[in-house]
Order: C-alpha cells, then structure tokens, then sequence
C-alpha cells in the first residue's frame, strides 16, 4: 500500500480516555504512552492552532545561535517530532523519528496534560506551554479544519462554533487543556506563553524563551531571530509554512497554513450573538480558574 493509500480522508474522532484524537493517532497512542523521553528533551505543548509551529521556529533558532541555515536543515516536523503523529506520507511517526535522534531533542505534542507520557515529568523535562485566546483559537481551528482534509469536516461556521464549544473537535475541550497546564504550571515548572503577548512584543518573548532554556544570546542574536520568525518571514520559509505536507493530508489550497498570523480575527467571524453566546458559555467554563486570556490590544 503507498503512503497516501494510508491516509484516510476526513476520518472520524475516536476517544482517548474521554479525549478525541484522530484515529490514526488513537490507534498508535499506546506506543507513545510507552515513550521516555531523555531528562534534556525539551517539550513544546498545545492546543492546536495556538502558534505551535512559531515557538517551535523560535526554540530551534534559539539553540543554533539564529543560523537559519541549520535551521532551514529540514522541515518542521523531521527536525522537532510531533510526539503523537503515525507514520504519515513522507514523515515517519514522532515515535520512530525520535529513536534516530540523539538527545537533547525538541518534541512537539498538542495532548492534554494527562495524556503526556509519565516520563516528561518523572525526568524534568523542560515543557513550553503555548496558549491563545478561545476566539482566535477557534477561527484559526475552522479554517485549518478545511484544509486538513484528514480532519472530519468542520462543516458551517455556526456550527463548527458548538463543536469547539463542546469539545467535539480532535484533541478535544479548549478550556480544558489552556486549564490542565496552567494548574500544573508551577509544580512543573512548565514555561506558559501566550500567543497575544508574542505578538505584542516578540523581543520580550524570544528572551523569556531564552532564560527558560538556559541559554544567554547577544541582542543582535535576539533581533535576528525576532525578524526571521515575523509571520511574514515564517510564511515565506519551506522549512516552516507545511508546504511540504502532501496535498493528500494538507490541501492549502482551501486555506494556507499560515494564514493570518492576528489577533483579533474573530471579529471577521462572530456575530455579535454568537460572541455573547460564547462569552456567557466561556464565563461558566472557565469561572474557577483566571487565565489572563487577552482576544484584542
Ligand atoms: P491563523 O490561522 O490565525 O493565521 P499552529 O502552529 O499551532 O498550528 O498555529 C497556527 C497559527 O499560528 C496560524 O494562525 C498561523 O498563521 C499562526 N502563525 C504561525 N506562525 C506565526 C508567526 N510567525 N507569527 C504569527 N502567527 C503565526
């Protein structure tokens, strides 16, 4: 069977102790659940769509000086292993990739904090949590949901809304996962980021990201890396914008991956009922924990 036979278009959810995740991901997590990570491995979590491939573009830029030649050595996804991810066409499982690499590796997942593999926290592994506000995080869901045509069809706005609301998207609740590393943050010390505060001021940031790991890069360093990770910068890379994902799992051409790099957006999609609806809903969910969500400056 070729690889893209494997795929399966717009497959179903399948629940992972309550938690749906693609298929091909709910059949493969038992070998993931079995992965122990090396105590220098550093893991980069989130929700997705909440600027994963952005602090991954970062991190990267951070541990190789801002050379954006190794940095351009390959893709996003065979130079920082997507913890969870099956063997998909031209990319072989998180798992497989990572018996090739020797520690320390950089590992990205988007599982929910219980999900993790026991590992990451019995050794101490550095974890950077990236969040972004529920509204923007949505519309940047929906319209990624068109174009990953492994996903189910996000069908109509309205909609897609109730899903995300409900939790029926792959990876499940928004609200729960934002809530399950921010109650662990301290514990573990787990470095929480914020996609909005990255956009205020990525020199701030970049720095912050530095500090965690440990590292001390002269300013014209810092600067380099804040221009080479600009969404303009980003979206313009082959190495970081997923144009090298087979049209079989990703078809950009409903929608690019990176597609708007704002925040706000969710403006240009709610209406002024669905936005009420949302933050009354919101309100309840997320009433026992403050997380200081900022959706616009
Ligand atoms: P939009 O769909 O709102 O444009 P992830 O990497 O977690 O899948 O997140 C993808 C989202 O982050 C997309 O959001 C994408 O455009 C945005 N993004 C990626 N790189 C970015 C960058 N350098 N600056 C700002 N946003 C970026």
């Amino acid at each position: 069977m070729s690889d893209d036979q494997e795929v399966k278009i717009r497959g179903p959810l399948v629940p992972v102790k309550g938690i749906p995740l693609s298929e091909h991901i709910a059949n493969h997590y038992s070998n993931v659940l079995a992965f122990c990570p090396d105590p220098s491995d550093l893991l980069i979590a989130t929700y997705p769509k909440a600027g994963t491939t952005w602090v991954q573009e970062t991190v990267d830029l951070l541990l190789h000086n801002g050379n954006i030649e190794i940095c351009k050595r390959a893709s996003t996804p065979i130079r920082m292993p997507f913890l969870e991810n099956s063997k998909r066409p031209g990319i072989p499982s998180g798992i497989d990739l990572l018996k090739t690499m020797d520690p320390p590796r950089v590992i990205k997942t988007h599982l929910p904090f219980q999900l993790i593999p026991k590992g990451f926290w019995e050794n101490k592994c550095k974890v950077i949590y990236v969040a972004r506000n529920a509204k923007d995080n949505l519309v940047s869901y929906f319209h990624f949901d068109q174009m990953n045509v492994t996903h189910p069809d996000p069908g109509p706005w309205e909609h897609y809304v109730q899903k995300f609301m409900r939790g029926q998207v792959a990876w499940g609740s928004w609200y729960d996962h934002v809530k399950s590393y921010w109650e662990e943050r301290e514990k573990r010390n787990i470095l929480y980021l914020f996609y909005e505060d990255m956009k205020e001021n990525p020199q701030r940031e970049v720095e912050r990201i530095m500090r965690y790991l440990d590292l001390s890069l002269p300013d014209d360093v810092i600067s380099r890396i804040v221009e080479l990770t600009s969404f303009e910068n980003m979206k313009e890379n082959p190495m970081a914008n997923y144009s090298f994902m087979p049209r079989c799992i990703f078809d950009q051409s409903l929608c690019t991956f990176m597609r708007k790099g704002q925040v706000g957006d969710w403006m240009n999609h709610f209406t002024p009922e669905q936005s009420a609806e949302f933050d009354e809903d919101y309100q309840k969910k997320m009433k026992h924990v403050y997380i200081p969500f900022r959706s616009h400056f």
